[in-house]
């Protein structure tokens, strides 16, 4: 079957769009506010590095030679047991499930562009209790946007590779860097910047906790798209002859600058306003729509467009979330890639619902599980659990199953003497750090 490929441009866009999504603008900020600053970025760009570009660069390979969906990927390049090592490509689904709640919140980034607007909140409590109505009573309203969220991503998907997504991340990608790099411009005059800066920037390790180490992994693995076959599925349809090297360095390059230019500029914005830097994940929803507020009719311009670049980012992740399991439905079934997305589409929209559902305060007591509601639950389940897992399977298939010389004809090429460094992080670092995470996270191990 003849696959289309995208350009070469087109690829690192679109890869960058699943990496650069809500998690570095929505999520980064706030757990370096909650994990003291410096200090975390210090960690977080250790990991980042160490295991985040190690098994980035192992997953574009599995695709890229590999040239199928995930499933098949594993069962072609797998040397042997390929009936057990096809279940790697599994981790697909992570992606779907990711994608219920992901679309919900999408939704309320496109309420807040309306809310923006028209009438931004005049105060942090006034804020807070607008975003806690909205979550809690206002399941239509949310309703409306999740649905919204779900026919663009699908019509998206059903245009395929070429026409749907190489072409959405070429429109909404550069409009993003402008977007964020204008107000990043912009705040770098206030004198909140400063504030902003040492606060990112001057470790104070004491905030450091073990937790935070087991955060910035979980965060590194989201925000780079890595352990579900993202990645991998883009990478399958990379066009020969690629650098995998400077491609998986450009991804994380753009992914890592845009989450410390987001979170400076929020940081900026806050101090300068006088608001709490570690106001938790309410940073993008509460706190910063009341410092709009204070920043007058620019605040609403601001706002808008902020909330906009939010939406184009999380829809170029999104569609990544899902085109890994519907190329596994045309791959492994022979569907019409038509029939494939709206088959996906329809099942993370109906989970969406409940996972929507579960924050409010009608069904919320029905949908909670323990410690946790529908919608955390498969925040934590995924993001804690799924993406470290496939990204360990990755990294022992590529550093320890797969041929060296197979690796290495490809990639020794593209980094010379450096080969030896990556092909150790990935066969010994990665799998190290991302086993004690799970342990950690699993309650087994306590450090
Ligand atoms: N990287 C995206 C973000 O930072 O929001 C989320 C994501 C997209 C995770 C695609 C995993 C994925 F495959």
């Amino acid at each position: 079957m003849k696959i289309a490929r995208f350009s070469r441009v087109g690829f690192i866009l679109a890869a960058a769009g699943s990496a650069v999504g809500l998690g570095n603008i929505w999520k980064f900020p706030y757990i370096t506010g909650e994990n003291g600053g410096g200090a975390f970025v210090f960690v977080y760009l250790i990991t980042v590095l160490a295991i985040g570009f190690s098994v980035m660069l192992a997953e574009m390979l599995i695709g890229y030679l590999g040239r199928r969906d995930s499933v098949t990927s594993f069962e072609e390049l797998a040397p042997r047991h390929k009936g057990a090592w096809k279940y790697g490509g599994f981790m697909s689904v992570a992606g779907l499930l990711i994608m219920t709640f992901y679309s919900v919140v999408i939704g309320w980034i496109f309420h807040y562009i309306a809310v923006a607007a028209i009438k931004l909140p005049d105060s942090v409590p006034a804020a807070e209790s607008a975003f806690t109505h909205m979550l809690q009573e206002g399941v239509l309203t949310q309703l409306v946007y999740h649905t919204i969220a779900f026919l663009v991503v699908t019509a998206v998907l059903v245009r395929g590779i070429k026409g749907g997504i190489e072409r959405l991340n070429l429109i909404l990608m550069p409009m993003l860097f402008l977007i964020v790099g204008g107000m990043f411009l912009y705040a770098l005059n206030l004198d909140g910047f400063s504030k902003a800066w040492a606060f990112m920037f001057q470790p104070e390790w004491h905030k450091l906790t073990s937790d935070s180490f087991v955060t910035a992994v979980g965060h590194a693995f989201f925000t780079l798209s890595l352990g579900m076959g993202a990645i991998l599925t883009y990478s399958a349809s990379l066009p020969k002859k690629s650098s995998l090297v400077r491609s998986a360095l450009a991804v994380v390059a753009l992914d890592t600058g845009i989450a410390l230019l987001a979170g400076l500029m929020l940081f900026t914005f806050l101090f300068e306003y006088g608001a709490e830097p570690s106001a938790g994940p309410g940073l993008v929803f509460i706190s910063l729509p009341a410092v709009f507020y204070e920043m007058g009719i620019l605040g609403n311009f601001f706002a808008v467009i902020f909330f906009i670049a939010l939406a184009f980012a999380g829809l170029t992740s999104a569609v990544s979330l899902v085109e890994p399991m519907v190329q596994y439905m045309i791959d492994r079934f022979k569907m019409p890639r038509f029939l494939a997305a709206v088959t996906v589409g329809l099942f993370f929209y109906f989970v969406g619902i409940i996972a929507l559902l579960s924050n409010s305060s009608e069904y919320g007591q029905m949908l909670t599980f323990g410690s946790r509601n529908f919608f955390d639950w498969i925040d934590f389940i995924t993001a804690s659990i799924m993406l470290p897992l496939g990204g360990l399977i990755m990294a022992i298939f590529v550093g320890h199953i797969m041929e060296k010389e197979r690796v290495e004809s490809i990639l020794k090429p593209q980094f010379g003497k450096l080969f030896g460094v990556w092909y150790f992080s990935l066969r010994y670092i990665a799998p190290v750090g991302l086993v004690t995470v799970m342990l950690h996270l699993m309650g087994i191990l306590t450090f």
